[in-house]
């Protein structure tokens, strides 16, 4: 008389035992050489530096009448100087298409190349696409330095 069973004979669980604990080992192995590599590649992150003020350098270095980028941390600013002396500190990041704003001398504006904007110095938009006024900071003159800041 014959018997059959469906149950793995001890010879066959014991290696698909150690096949289960092989490949777990490889997985375990390939997971430690590549992770490392993988993180090393990546770069890391970096949160955006909050910046209060900056030193747009010294008030007899700015000629009246003139128009200076300065970064304010990863932001262009535009520092105007008036024919009559006054500083006025704006962001020089168009509210049209975020282009650079420059200095127009001629004009007596500030002006958008993009698109042909126009501000006042005030930083108020007059003509063409600019939406909105250029976001203002404040510019204070300690000795001879000009300091720009955020406004409060
Ligand atoms: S981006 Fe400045 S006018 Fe369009």
């Amino acid at each position: 008389m014959q018997t059959t069973t469906d149950a793995p004979s001890p010879n066959e669980s014991k290696r698909s035992f150690l096949k289960f604990i092989l490949a777990g080992g490889l997985t375990a192995l390939a997971a430690s050489i590549f992770y490392p590599i993988l993180a090393y590649m990546k770069p890391p992150k970096q949160g955006e530096v909050e910046i209060s003020s900056v030193k747009a350098g010294k008030l007899s270095d700015i000629p009246k009448d003139s128009g200076t980028i300065v970064k304010f941390g990863t932001k262009p600013v535009i520092l105007v100087r008036n024919a009559n002396g006054d500083l006025r500190a704006l962001s020089a990041t168009c509210t049209h298409l975020d282009c650079t704003v420059q200095y127009k001398k001629e004009l007596g504006l500030i002006w958008c190349a993009c698109h042909n904007g126009k501000y006042d110095l005030n930083g108020r938009n007059v003509s063409g696409p600019p939406p909105r006024p250029l976001e203002e900071y404040r510019v204070v003159v300690q000795g001879e330095e000009v300091l720009i800041s955020k406004n409060a």
